[in-house]
């Protein structure tokens, strides 16, 4: 069945600890955690701090999005802060190669990304060394972005390039996913689906409910 990843980026940090313990109770599994580092994008979120005091505190697998410049510099601090996945961005990685596998290496699962203006193609070379690809379907950088349509394509693209080869890796989908765009996102092929605003900024446990019948309902 599809999971749902929501974004804690649409959390409110003044009151963390009640917005995660909203999604209590319901089927969520994973969480996702977006770091900013204001280089690789034009925004700063959080770090290490943040996802330690939420791997102290919850069970939920920590999918972690960095859209931080030569993440190869922090594995080990992610790893020990408690992170279970890190996805990368192909256009931040002077050597992506030696990165995933550090990654894998460091006992973390690895995923990676791209933004929207690069080409999906590149991705191929590196499909043996994660269990994830991301597809950006907005600018990486903010929550609460309109989905780009032509990130279809690309879902369908990895959808029939993980199949025909048989492959071991997920495909997750982050940017401007609601309730009401999201069956296309499915239909398309995705297995993970990000949603920040359409969380966090609404009835919390409602939301995650209503994720988790559209999806039962599409693997009936
Ligand atoms: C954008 C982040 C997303 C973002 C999604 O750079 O990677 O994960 O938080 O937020 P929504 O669902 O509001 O577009
Ligand atoms: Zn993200």
């Amino acid at each position: 069945m599809v999971e749902l990843a929501p974004s804690i980026l649409s959390c409110n940090f003044y009151d963390l600890k009640s917005d995660i313990e909203d999604t209590y109770g319901t089927d969520l599994k994973i969480l996702h955690v977006d770091v900013m580092d204001g280089i690789f994008v034009p925004n700063i979120s959080f770090g290490f701090k943040v996802i330690n005091d939420l791997r102290k505190n919850c069970n939920y697998f920590l999918d972690t999005h960095l859209m931080i410049e030569e993440p190869i510099r922090y594995i080990e601090e992610f790893k020990k802060a408690g992170a279970d996945r890190l996805t990368v961005h192909y256009e931040a990685c002077k050597n992506l190669g030696e990165t995933l596998d550090l990654i894998n290496k460091s006992g973390m699962k690895a995923g990676l990304t791209f933004k929207p203006k690069t080409d999906k193609e590149s991705m191929l070379d590196y499909m043996d060394k994660i269990d994830l690809i991301l597809i950006m379907s907005v600018e990486p950088g903010f929550g609460g972005q309109s989905f780009m349509e032509d990130s279809l394509e690309k879902i369908k693209f990895f959808r029939k390039y993980i199949d025909d080869n048989n492959l071991d890796v997920k495909i997750e989908v982050d940017g401007g996913i609601k309730t009401t765009n999201v069956n296309k996102v499915i239909d398309a092929g995705a297995d993970i689906i990000v949603a920040g605003s359409d969380v966090f900024a609404k009835d919390i446990k409602n939301q995650i409910n209503n994720y988790y019948q559209i999806f039962k309902q599409k693997s009936l």
